[in-house]
């Protein structure tokens, strides 16, 4: 693909610098612009359709047309008062409500709301008030924090250590100091050969208490972990695995850290990950479907211990001096307030589960093809892990990017879908219909036997 000369993705390969993109590939071809949307698709400049299968990037729950109510809430906003600040006490009247609305809304008891604008800011900041509140709680050794292999937690310099892909950490001198890192719960690629999903879930259960023991629980302060992998590969966590790193994390007073900012908000078919998996969060931090994707917001929810402690030491210091210019933002806030407004009009939950079953018989359907090991799927998010030996799990050869071509495939087949190696994601609009989902399917099923036919015509299949 070259830009023709002077088009925007022309002007985008001269001017701009992408996150997660090779930057020498988009100064030679030029970016991939998208001009406009419509429920679960986009259209470039050409006026091409690709349905959006991971909405952006697992964020737009209610699609890419224009949503009148949050047009309406932002303009108002902006009418009113388009800036203050949560510095010194002060605060506009749509944060008071939104953080009123979040505590209620929480899936365990929780005290108050804090604000930031992305994921890796509201995973940072809770990485920042667990260090705080054990210097405040008097035992300054109880700093390290675990995250789990193939976690996601964002970019941000502590948020990036806590994330356990590699390509995060090479070149970054990431991860910081005090960072452990324990077993994923992915029970068909780590589960070793005779052994049932609960054994698994009590191998990785009993691998954190070590891993505890050898640091000395006096020095681990807490776990981070997202309910379902998404960034990881969309990996659900094998059966019984939470109750089983519950009574772990409550032995050790270890606190949970819930990183929603993929699940929250009726992903998984509940309000939150947390619920559908029997999490017993202290914190909870929330981003992209908080404001459907619109404007950047996210919040952390945190339970009255965190809180106490936190409050009585500002209190020493004359104030937590921690807070970001656009925390508590005034727009974003009353606009992810209409957001949680639409979702309990639409009644998001329930529109999500009567639909799931769609996306899962979908999903299955390709259970039985050659290439398919493991087909996942909770709610309406899910992924495809593509193999070499559907018997044995056996990958295929990095090098051969499978997962990218198929990739490549599905666009020309009009499909955006994310590749996490040989997974292919799938994260649809929460308001996709169920013909929708058949159609996202069917692109998804001609890419494949694009990919199929390739492997074949290179003899590795
Ligand atoms: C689970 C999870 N946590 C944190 C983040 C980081 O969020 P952001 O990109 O808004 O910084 C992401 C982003 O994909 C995520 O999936």
């Amino acid at each position: 693909m070259t830009a023709r000369p002077n088009s925007l993705a022309a002007r985008d390969g001269a001017y701009h610098f992408h996150g997660y993109t090779n930057a020498l590939k988009n100064e030679q071809e030029g970016g991939f612009v998208v001009m406009r949307g419509d429920g679960p698709f986009v259209y470039t400049e050409e006026g091409k359709e690709y349905f959006d299968g991971l909405s952006g990037l697992w964020c737009c729950s209610l699609g890419f047309g224009p949503q009148p109510r949050l047009v309406e809430a932002a303009k108002k906003q902006m009418e009113t008062l388009p800036f203050y600040h949560t510095f010194t006490q002060k605060v506009a009247a749509p944060v008071v409500e939104l953080a009123e609305k979040l505590v209620q809304l929480a899936p365990v008891p929780m005290s108050k709301a804090y604000f930031c604008n992305s994921g890796s800011e509201a995973n940072d900041t809770a990485v920042k008030m667990i260090w705080y509140l054990n210097n405040a709680l008097g035992r300054p050794q109880k700093k390290k924090i675990i995250a789990r292999v193939k976690a996601y937690h964002g970019v941000t310099v502590a948020a990036a250590s806590l994330t356990g892909l590699p390509a995060l950490h090479n070149d970054f001198d990431l991860p910081i100091a005090g960072i452990l890192r324990t077993d994923c719960p992915h029970y068909y690629r780590f589960g070793e050969e005779d052994e049932s999903e609960e054994a698994f879930a009590a191998r990785c259960a009993d691998n954190l208490e070590r891993l505890i023991l050898a640091e000395g629980p006096e020095t681990v302060a807490a776990f981070f972990a997202e309910p379902v992998q998404g960034a990881g590969g969309v990996i659900i966590p094998a059966k019984t695995y939470w109750e089983k790193i519950t009574a772990v994390l409550k032995k050790y007073d270890v606190l949970l850290v819930a990183d929603e900012v993929i699940c929250g908000f009726g992903r998984t078919g509940n309000w939150w990950g947390t619920q559908t998996f029997g999490m017993r969060p202290d914190i909870i931090t929330m981003a992209k479907q908080l404001s459907a994707g619109q404007l950047p917001i996210a919040a952390i929810l945190i339970n009255q211990r965190v809180f106490e402690a936190l409050r009585d030491n500002s209190n020493k210091h004359g104030g937590f001096a921690h807070g970001l210019t656009y925390s508590g933002h005034p727009v974003a806030s009353a606009v992810a307030l209409e957001t949680i407004r639409i979702y309990e009009d639409l009644r998001i939950v329930d529109h999500v589960r009567s639909i799931a079953p769609h996306f899962e018989r979908e999903m299955n359907a390709f259970i039985d093809h050659p290439l398919v090991g493991e087909v996942r799927k909770v709610g309406l998010v899910g992924a495809i892990e593509l193999v070499k030996n559907k018997k044995t799990h056996e990958s295929f050869d990095p090098k051969l990017a499978v997962g990218p071509t198929l990739v490549k495939f599905a666009h020309e087949r009009g499909l955006i879908v994310r590749p996490v190696i040989d997974s292919l994601c799938f994260c649809p609009p929460m308001i996709s219909t169920e013909a929708q989902l058949t159609d996202m399917f069917g692109r998804f099923s001609r890419a494949l036997k694009d990919t199929h036919d390739w492997l074949k015509r290179e003899g590795h299949a």
